[in-house]
């Protein structure tokens, strides 16, 4: 290499992946485009210590296990995600789509923690400290001050943070901020990798808990969240249906904690607002005594949702049918339709089909097959399932129906809202061991094959 020219390398844009040449599809995570060219950084992180800075190793027997020390924010969706309150000293990742409402769930956890009386500095290198006052008189008066920032330069906002000593420090997008020895521009591979490790040392050495927040990001040179994930204590995913205002926040990973948790929360005019009872809300508007809905109970972590399931089946007009799946995997669903073809004799190669899981979530889970299949045999057959009905469970290839996990918090979950027939695999009813009070009147319906739920239906 010629002397002075600077080392540079290919990065992927998406998860972080390097390479010493311009790729199209990236090996690691099977993005098309994402390869940039960014300069080597020497991380201060790959330093070898010094022998006098050596440490002892010690024995697993004698290290003593203290509890971590956990902070409430009183905003319980945001604790049960977290796995009970921020835990001092870590790192956490908030990421999601730009808009989504990441600016503003972090500064509603601001305002209650100020409440209780710990100190805060929200750093924000995106917006003005006017236009973060703006925001937060929309979310209603802060009892207690909390301190702002607008700032994007990494060395200022540590010599700040260790000067003030802040028990809980926000930075509002890790994409905005940047060192100054690093060559590349705000954003890039290089950048946020070195300013999160940065940041990650600052937690650890100062006891204080950071939550960064990060944009996803289709295309362009801004690297995505994902780069951060292996770097941070806990990961943490907005998302939602941009036109519907209901916003679910995921835990991805947690070294703290469960994953697979999430909470909801709905986007209204003053901030946003908790849904303790998202079962209640995803059914709102569902319409009654229509062919084609079908109610179905998911798993999101340890808690059972309900859902409405919706298919519409036509006579196709076009060579090759048109298919739509909103809210659940495609593939899924031409799947099922396959097994209704050979299973039930039903022509579904001569139908349009389109599945909708209403309400705006996305759900993968198998269990959710059984309502696919109710939903487009109600529609395809113009039957109305019942109201008050409600099916989960597994369909396998030869059209059997299988079992399910948790199915017993999905039947106490759809009797505590009053459904009067669930219907689900013979496997788990078998199981269920649960008392008369417990169903509240509910019946349960055990099947073995797709041909039983079509008697059923
Ligand atoms: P924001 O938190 O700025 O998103 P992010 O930081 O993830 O980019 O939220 C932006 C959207 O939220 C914006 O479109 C306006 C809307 N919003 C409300 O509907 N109500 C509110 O009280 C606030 C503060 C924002
Ligand atoms: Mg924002």
């Amino acid at each position: 290499m010629a002397k002075g020219k600077t080392k540079t390398m290919f990065f992927c844009n998406a998860c972080g992946y390097e390479s010493a040449k311009w790729l199209g599809q990236c090996p690691a995570c099977k993005e098309w485009n994402t390869f940039v060219e960014e300069p080597v950084v020497k991380t201060s992180a790959g330093k070898v210590t010094k022998p006098s800075e050596r440490r002892e190793p010690s024995k697993l027997s004698e290290v003593s296990v203290t509890n971590e020390i956990r902070m409430i924010t009183g905003i319980h969706e945001l604790d049960r995600v977290l796995g009970g309150g921020i835990v001092t000293g870590s790192l956490v990742l908030v990421g999601g789509d730009p808009g989504i409402g990441k600016s503003t769930l972090l500064l509603q956890m601001c305002q209650s923690l100020v409440a209780d009386g710990h100190s805060v500095l929200y750093v924000s290198g995106e917006e003005s400290v006017r236009q973060i006052k703006m925001r937060a008189d929309r979310l209603g008066a802060f009892k207690n001050e909390m301190l702002l920032l607008s700032e994007t330069d990494l060395d200022i906002v540590v010599e700040t943070v260790q000067r003030l000593k802040p028990e809980v420090v926000i930075i509002d997008s890790i994409q905005t901020m940047y060192r100054e020895e690093i060559g590349s521009a705000p954003g890039s591979v290089g950048q946020v990798r070195e300013t999160t490790s940065a940041l990650m040392r600052l937690a650890k050495g100062l006891t204080i808990s950071i939550f960064v927040v990060g944009h996803v990001t289709k295309e362009g040179v801004v690297a995505g969240p994902r780069v951060l994930e292996h770097m941070v204590d806990t990961v943490l995913y907005f998302e939602g249906d941009g036109s519907a205002s209901y916003r679910f926040l995921r835990g991805v990973k947690n070294r703290f904690g469960s994953t697979n948790e999430i909470g909801v929360f709905e986007m209204r005019g003053n901030g946003l607002s908790e849904v303790a009872n998202p079962s209640e809300y995803m059914l709102q508007g569902m319409p009654e005594n229509e062919a084609g809905s079908v109610v179905s109970c998911s798993m999101e972590g340890t808690r059972p949702i309900l859902i409405e399931v919706q298919a519409l089946v036509c006579q196709t007009n076009f060579n090759m049918p048109r298919r739509t799946a909103a809210g659940t995997d495609y593939n899924r669903v031409n799947l099922l339709m396959a097994v209704i073809e050979k299973r039930l004799g039903i022509r579904m190669g001569e139908c349009d089909a389109y599945i909708n899981v209403a309400g705006g979530m996305r759900i993968h889970e198998p269990a959710l097959d059984l309502a696919i299949v109710a939903a487009l045999l109600s529609s395809y057959r113009n039957l109305v399932s019942g109201a008050g009905s409600i099916c989960f469970g597994e369909v396998g290839l030869v059209g059997e129906v299988r079992a399910v996990h948790m199915a017993e918090q999905r039947v106490l979950e759809a009797a505590k809202l009053g459904f009067k027939r669930c219907i689900l695999p013979q496997v788990n009813k078998e199981q269920l061991e649960l008392t008369e009070t417990q169903l509240n009147g509910m019946k349960l319906l055990g099947i073995r094959t797709i041909h039983e739920l079509q008697e059923v239906l």
